[in-house]
């Protein structure tokens, strides 16, 4: 039955239950094969499918994944119609297969400056997999953290404005019931890609306390085994939440 959660193989002990992953470095990655931006996006999009396919394997159930950032529309034009492009024949290409394996997809980020094409794959891609719990893959599509908080923010304020809620129950707790990733666990462990030691607007409420690996591969050139050893050495971190060692 789709959707149905399958045996587990080779669970990784203390995985991380929720992986955010930045995945950068393609363009480097191109550009040392001589070769177009585009062709390391490419190259990009197929890591994307050995690392959601290897997230039961492993024991992840949440995998978000950082595809296009609001910042990301500065790029030349040929590479933005390029990335939207590939986006779209992401969605048709793997629906199928995603559908069929119990990948749940959702998608976070304003839908405004999409095409609307690509929305409508989006929520037929989103509408397909809705029954499917084996793995719960996010894609950030013109994602950016302070984005969401301001668009949270305003979704709030209309609340209070309407009367339907009180400024004095504003809370930790009822800002992320207006963010995108609302129905989602915060990310237990960020991955970024790359070399480059910095977040770059991404998950910024719900990182707050997440673990961060920080790791000089190109994203093209990621492997499950490296996702694995990842996941494997956050099983061996004392998450601390700010408490102390007990
Ligand atoms: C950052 O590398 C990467 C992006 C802005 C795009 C990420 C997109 C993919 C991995 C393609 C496929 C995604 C899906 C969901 C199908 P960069 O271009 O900034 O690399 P650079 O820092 O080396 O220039």
């Amino acid at each position: 039955m789709a959707g149905a959660p399958q045996p587990q193989m080779n669970m990784v002990p203390g995985c991380p239950r929720h992986v955010a992953i930045i995945m950068d470095g393609n363009g480097r990655w191109a550009t040392q094969r001589g070769r177009p931006r585009l062709f390391g996006h490419h190259a990009g999009a197929r890591r994307v499918r050995e690392i959601v396919e290897s997230c039961p394997e492993i024991g992840v159930d949440y995998l978000t994944i950082f595809a296009f950032s609001t910042e990301n529309w500065k790029r030349t034009q040929v590479e933005v119609a390029g990335l939207m492009n590939l986006f779209r024949r992401y969605i048709i290409k793997e629906t199928k297969v995603l559908r069929e394996s119990g990948v749940r997809v959702r998608f976070i980020g304003d839908r405004v400056r999409l095409d609307d094409k690509l929305i409508h794959l989006m929520n037929e891609l989103e509408a397909a997999t809705e029954h499917n719990n084996q793995v719960h893959l996010t894609i950030a599509l013109n994602y950016g953290g302070r984005d969401e908080v301001a668009r949270a923010t305003k979704r709030l304020a209309a609340d209070v404005a309407a009367g339907r809620l009180r400024p004095e129950d504003v809370d930790e707790e009822t800002l992320p019931r207006y963010l995108d990733t609302h129905v989602l666990p915060d990310p237990d462990l960020v991955i970024r890609t790359s070399g480059e030691a910095r977040i770059s607007n991404f998950l910024l409420w719900q990182s707050a306390y997440s673990e961060y690996e920080f790791i000089d591969t190109l994203w093209p050139d990621f492997t499950r085994e490296e996702f694995t050893r990842l996941c494997t050495a956050y099983g061996g971190r004392e998450r601390r939440f700010g408490g102390v060692l007990r």
